[in-house]
């Protein structure tokens, strides 16, 4: 089975040295043999740490997918263009694809799923979703019959990294995403982990995946890590919480029918959770079924050989159902009817910096009263002789709500940035407690 790779970058170099370290094992199951015989790139003379003669390496991406001696086309250079045109053309060729670019097929999946299907091939993609947890395959197959009522998942690597580094050793946001980048967890522009877009992307195949419905990027209302404060992960901790970047699809019973919620945003996690011990770049995936109950995949999220494994076992699968001349499919999609990201409810966490002086707290706790937001607790922290960005005078205090209307909470933020003992608006987190628990 001849492989043409498009890209030769983290995952490309750790692919193309296990399909050479894992070809005899692959041989001696499936009697296929794997072999790279096209590599495509932006700069061929760079140096390159596989072993693969130097004719190997094109610049010409678009020969390289209709290059007879090409079967398989496995796409790993990332971004939307070329590589939409270019797995569209391997497609229309009669190549199976396999790729990792969660980014492609959350905007773009429906018309390339329509045109694996039309030519009768594979378009595979799991390690377009937590790195190297096989979930995809599970989710299309084992659950294809589950009536899934909530996936909530800790999807991306980096931000997992820099929250871990953040929570244990206090390190600053920065240098975590500088550590993050080095160890080849990160985008090429990391703004999309950190802003929650890589996780959205994710979050939004998961859920078409799931409910049979085509969600793309653009139905995820995706929110990231770079407002979340050392503050905000102390009082976590002191209140046996961990704070994680969330990505949740669920599904509810709307007016005219099922409505489909997807969303992406840091989270107060209570530590007793299963997806609090998730560390470093670890991902895992909690799906709630009505019929399976509770089920969690866990692994490697990010990085070279974790995300490599990921492709191989589609790579394998792809080209033993070349060989019989089968293909697999996720069937059509429906058409997604979403769920007004204000109509959801949540509990919240919220600081705010106010004058430190009588009567003050009544003022603010009547103002979540007026818009029926719930006080569940609340924590004042006075100014300190240092250690602190309190002003003097000034309190930080934080609440933690009762389950409320997102448009509830919208209002409650409203009325406290007009009040004026109020001189400063902080964090708002949502929690995740048992009052949410679907299942
Ligand atoms: P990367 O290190 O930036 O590598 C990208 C590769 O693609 C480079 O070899 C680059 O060539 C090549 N390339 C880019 N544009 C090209 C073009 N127009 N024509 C030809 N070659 C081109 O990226 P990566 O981290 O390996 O990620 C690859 C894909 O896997 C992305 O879709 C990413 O989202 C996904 N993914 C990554 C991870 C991870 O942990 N890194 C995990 C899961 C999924 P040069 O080397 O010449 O620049
Ligand atoms: N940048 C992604 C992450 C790579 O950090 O999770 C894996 O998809």
């Amino acid at each position: 089975m001849r492989i043409g790779v498009l890209g030769c970058g983290t995952v490309g170099s750790s692919l193309i040295t296990l399909v050479q370290r894992q070809r005899g094992t692959v041989e001696a199951r499936t009697g296929l043999r794997l072999e790279i015989t096209r590599v495509a790139v932006r700069d061929a003379a760079r140096p390159r740490a596989v072993d693969l003669p130097a004719e190997a390496f094109t610049t010409d991406a678009a020969a390289l997918v209709t290059d007879p001696d090409v079967d398989v086309v496995v796409e790993l250079m990332g971004g939307i263009e070329p590589a939409r045109q270019l797995v569209r053309s391997a497609l229309e060729a009669g190549k199976p694809v396999v790729t990792a670019n969660k980014a492609l097929l959350a905007s773009h999946g429906a018309e390339l799923f329509a045109a694996a299907d039309a030519g009768g091939v594979d378009l595979l993609f799991e390690a377009a979703v937590a790195g190297g947890i096989p979930f995809v395959r599970p989710l299309r197959e084992s659950l294809l019959g589950e009536p899934v009522d909530r996936v909530l998942g800790i999807v991306n690597g980096t931000t997992n990294f820099i929250l871990t580094r953040m929570t244990e050793s206090g390190a600053d946001y920065a240098d975590a995403l500088a550590e993050a980048q080095a160890l080849g967890y990160a985008e090429a522009d990391p703004t999309a982990d950190v802003e929650g877009l890589d996780a959205a992307a994710k979050i939004a195949i998961v859920a078409s995946i799931a409910f049979g419905a085509e969600v793309t990027v653009d139905d995820v209302v995706a929110e990231g890590i770079s407002d979340v404060t050392a503050a905000d992960i102390a009082f976590a901790g002191r209140h046996g919480f961990v704070v994680k970047l969330l990505a949740v699809a669920e599904v509810d019973d709307g007016a005219d029918g099922p409505e489909i919620s997807a969303r992406v945003h840091p989270a107060l996690v209570p530590s007793t959770h299963p997806l609090a011990s998730v560390r470093e770049s670890f991902n895992a995936v909690f799906v709630q079924g009505g019929a399976v109950g509770d089920l969690m995949f866990y692994g490697r999220g990010a990085g070279g050989d974790p995300t490599a494994s990921a492709v191989l076992g589609d790579l394998v699968d792809a080209a033993v159902n070349r060989h019989r001349g089968a293909h697999a499919s996720i069937g059509p999609l429906a058409p997604a009817r979403m769920r007004p990201a204000e109509a959801s409810s949540s509990a919240f966490y919220l600081s705010l910096q106010a004058a430190d002086r009588p009567g003050v707290l009544a003022a603010v706790a009547g103002v979540f009263g007026e818009h029926g937001v719930s006080i569940a607790s609340m924590e004042q922290e006075a100014p300190t002789s240092g250690g602190t960005d309190l002003d003097d005078g000034e309190a930080r205090i934080e609440f933690v709500t009762h389950l409320a209307r997102e448009r509830d909470l919208r209002a409650t933020l409203a009325s406290l940035r007009e009040l004026d003992v109020v001189r400063r608006l902080g964090s708002v987190i949502r929690v995740l407690t048992d009052e949410d628990d679907k299942s």
